[in-house]
């Protein structure tokens, strides 16, 4: 069934396991996301960011995409996530990453997300404040958990690049808990957005603790979410340089790391980047081991915009000549169908060994089952 965030990350604080989120950009990934956390009878938190809204509406500038746009894909995805997860033996939840305006939330809860993350990390404390709480007065009326964000990850972010980092401050965010009202926060502690966040990052697990210590003191019952925490598996790396591609300096975070975290205090654990390189890995080798498809007239175009910028291991800057199947699922053809297996193992590949590793496998039992509305009324009772 479809649940807020909140029910997940309840009991993952409660059992302190951690539980990964994981974005998606196509009909097909969402059911292969769905079905290995079926498999592994784990709850499922599926993101999609504001670009992938605007993408999955199928807008070919994704990255600067209308409130139109968002609506319409938000939508899509929406759909897709309910028509796959509504009767799932796991709850699920569709949460929207990186919200950026109250109107971009509007568009997500219309379209059926039952979690939105506001960031306003970029705004200067007290218009962060104001922002995420305007969030939470519109959101938890329909039983939606709302995600801010306290602290600056270096990296890009949104498209916003930061050079540096600014830790928060655990002081900081409990204040920001009490002043908003919010259910989760994204903290920065030391990792990044992207494939670049340097070899052997060390995460600064201390302000996690801290964190969630403060918070404890003040009664206060929210969760923390560790952003830009891909693993990017050296493996993956290797092999796309290999088949072609240019990725230099690509590292992620220890995986042993972000284990360690989930006992700091961390309950929530985001991860895109290596379902992006699961994926581009898989296409590289399928148009590769299959040099005949490199010339097919519905799936050729992918392998020469993969070819055309090596750099790139984003595929929704290369799967343009079958977005009626991204958007849709619907598959045309035996070309297509042999892509959209490579988009599907890449989620799998990808998302399996995290589930089991932060410990969210064989835990779906313990989440329990309410919906939105049960959720709106304890939100009005508690007045949050
Ligand atoms: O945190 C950002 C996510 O990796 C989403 O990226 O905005 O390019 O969809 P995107
Ligand atoms: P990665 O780029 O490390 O996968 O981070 C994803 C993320 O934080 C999405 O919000
Ligand atoms: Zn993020």
């Amino acid at each position: 069934m479809l649940v807020p965030m909140r029910a997940i990350l309840e009991a993952a604080d409660q059992h302190r396991y951690g539980q990964a989120a994981f974005n998606m950009n196509s009909v097909g990934q969402i059911e292969a996301a769905i079905r290995i956390h079926e498999l592994l009878r784990s709850g499922a938190i599926l993101q999609g960011a504001e670009a992938s809204n605007a993408y999955m509406s199928g807008a070919q500038d994704f990255m600067h995409g209308t409130i139109e746009q968002k609506q319409a894909g938000a939508k899509v995805i929406g759909d897709a996530v309910k028509k796959y997860g509504a009767d799932s033996i796991v709850p699920v939840a569709l949460h929207l990453d990186h919200g950026k305006s109250l109107e971009s939330v509007k568009a997500c809860i219309d379209g059926g997300y039952t979690s939105v993350m506001i960031d306003g990390s970029s705004l200067p404390y007290e218009d962060n404040v104001a922002l995420t709480r305007e969030v939470v007065k519109y959101a938890h009326p329909y039983g939606v958990t709302v995600e801010g964000e306290l602290g600056v990850l270096a990296g890009v972010e949104d498209h916003v690049f930061s050079a540096t980092s600014t830790y928060t401050n655990p002081m900081q965010a409990v204040d920001f808990f009490k002043k908003t009202g919010c259910d989760a926060l994204a903290i920065s502690y030391g990792t990044c957005h992207g494939a670049n966040k340097g070899k052997d990052t060390k995460i600064r697990r201390e302000i996690a603790i801290a964190t969630k210590e403060c918070m404890m003191h003040e009664g206060i019952s929210g969760f923390l979410v560790s952003h830009g925490s891909s693993t990017v598996p050296q493996e993956y790396v290797q092999q796309i340089n290999a088949m072609g591609g240019d990725l230099q300096n690509a590292f992620g975070i220890d995986v042993n790391q972000l284990v360690d975290v989930t006992r700091c205090g961390i309950n929530k654990i985001n991860v895109d980047t290596d379902i992006r390189l699961a994926c581009t890995r898989n296409l590289m080798e399928l148009f590769i081991g299959s040099p005949e498809l490199q010339e097919s007239e519905t799936v050729g175009a992918i392998w020469k915009a993969m070819r055309a910028n090596p750099k790139n291991f984003d595929p929704r800057n290369y799967l343009w000549s079958i977005m009626p199947t991204i958007t849709t699922g619907e598959v045309p053809n035996a070309d297509v169908q042999k892509v959209v297996n490579c988009m599907k193992d890449g989620v799998t590949e990808s998302i399996a060994p995290l589930l089991v590793q932060f410990g969210s496998y064989r835990k779906s039992h313990l989440i329990e089952a309410v919906t939105c509305e049960q959720m709106a009324e304890r939100y009005k009772k508690a007045g949050i």
